[in-house]
């Protein structure tokens, strides 16, 4: 019953941080659909095109490296706070834009927040739930940026007949309200009091959260120790056996990233057009229901994840993810004048963007919220998080250069030889982190 109760508090929080990993989702996509109108509105050039898509991820970069180090400093909900601010801010100036440079500015500040969004949520989330449903709630960040990136879709698609790329921006800043409200009841993480010498302040977010007693003072206890034989800092960070952890989140992210994801995302209807999908509103709906397996396939690994474990999960994932990239490769390659190659391109997105769904797409947070020491934690994350979003923005604008040099089965199968690179690293490198506290898994390595 105690147990019950604290599981729907926990699902709330995680349901109400997660806005921010929606608005990490939403204005990730929406751009693609409202770029078109705003180069015809602001004549752009295509350099000027790619800079407003682009800066949003150099602005996640920085904002994931500042995050860490206030989140050690300010507490991880506060920085939450700051980054529902900064999307707000962001979305009024691109909704409002009178031109290019007001846009940039707009995409630069909400690629900030992304940044301070992405690394701090699901280590939040990560700290305030207990072991045996941590996997899960992180997980539902994962879920909300899915979802995120299908809202975006949708509403481009509902705004795309009256050019209205002021709304499709501007809807953003809705979620971005709810999420700042939210975020001024839910607490702070027991973990990150503890770690500032709030005691009672932690003992009554585990009394909020519902925990009893007893597991109360064990965790307090073990937390101290585990307090007592660290240290803080940089140093104690890229020195011993903590390097080769960071080394391991860190690459991680890159493999989440290098294995091609957002060639899918970003250029979904660029491949299906060159597959042959004669038609623009058919590319379209394919690109949607690309989206909606994202997010299916997220719900079954958030069911799937505390039972089956993250190890089981990212190799089926990562075999499945091969599977998508070799067929679609092949079918770029030789069958693209046949009438069946749009059908088997979309069959070879779909089993991919499921494959990422259930393994590497919320896997690669979770493990990375899970694996640091207490007293680094926000540094360790930020680093990894800031290696997320460079190896990003390099597959991003690398992608139709590579298909132009290496053509369309090399690049996709090049994505495949990372995806088996991949499966070896997560086999030797990537420890089961599954019911195991915060603590147990720190003291694993
Ligand atoms: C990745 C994003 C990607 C998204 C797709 C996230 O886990 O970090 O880069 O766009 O999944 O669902």
């Amino acid at each position: 019953m105690e147990h019950k109760k604290m599981s729907k508090m926990i699902y709330v929080i995680a349901f109400f941080s997660g806005l921010g990993g929606f608005l990490f989702g939403y204005d990730t996509g929406a751009i693609s659909g409202a770029l078109l109108f705003i180069r015809d509105d602001f004549a752009l050039t295509t350099a000027q095109q790619e800079l407003v898509v682009s800066i949003l991820l150099i602005g996640a970069a920085i904002g994931a490296v500042i995050a860490g180090v206030l989140s050690d400093k300010y507490g991880r909900r506060k920085v939450v706070i700051v980054s529902s601010i900064l999307f707000m801010i962001g979305v009024v100036f691109m909704a409002e834009a009178s031109n290019w440079i007001y846009l940039l500015v707009g995409r630069l500040i909400v690629g900030l927040a992304i940044g301070l969004a992405s690394m701090v949520i699901p280590l939040y989330v990560s700290e305030l739930a207990p072991a045996h449903i941590r996997g899960t709630c992180v997980a539902i960040f994962q879920l909300m940026i899915t979802i995120g990136i299908l809202g975006a879709y949708f509403v481009d698609y509902a705004f795309a007949a009256d050019k209205g790329w002021r709304w499709m921006l501007g809807i953003g800043g809705v979620p971005a309200v709810i999420l700042f409200i939210a975020m001024l009841f839910l607490p702070e993480t027991p973990r990150w009091l503890a770690r500032q010498g709030y005691w009672d302040k932690a003992r009554n977010v585990f009394r909020r959260l519902k925990c009893k007693e007893e597991e109360i003072e064990t965790s307090l206890k073990e937390i101290a120790s585990h307090l007592e034989q660290q240290q803080e800092g940089f140093r104690y960070l890229f020195r011993g056996k903590w390097r080769s952890v960071v080394i391991i989140g860190m690459l991680l992210m890159v493999f989440q990233q290098v294995t091609g994801i957002n060639t899918v995302i970003y250029y979904a209807p660029i491949i299906f057009e060159k597959a042959n999908v004669p038609s623009d509103s058919v590319k379209i709906l394919a690109t949607i229901g690309v989206g909606v397996v994202n997010v299916l396939m997220t719900i079954v690994a958030i069911k799937l994840i505390d039972r089956w474990g993250r190890k089981p999960l990212l190799y089926t994932g990562i075999i499945g993810m091969i599977v998508g990239l070799i067929v679609l490769g092949t079918v770029l390659q030789f069958y693209d004048d046949s009438s069946m190659s749009g059908l088997l391109a979309l069959i070879s997105l779909v089993i991919y963007i499921a494959s990422f769904a259930i393994g590497l797409g919320p896997i690669a947070w979770l493990i990375n919220s899970e694996i640091y020491p207490l007293k680094v934690r926000g540094v360790a994350v930020s680093c990894a998080t800031l290696i997320n979003w460079a190896a990003n923005f390099v597959v991003a604008m690398t992608f139709l250069t590579l298909l132009d040099t290496l053509g369309d089965a090399l690049t996709f199968w090049l994505y495949a030889a990372l995806s088996v690179v991949c499966i070896f690293f997560v086999h030797y490198k990537i420890p089961e982190t599954k019911d195991k506290t915060l603590e147990e898994i720190e003291s694993m390595w």
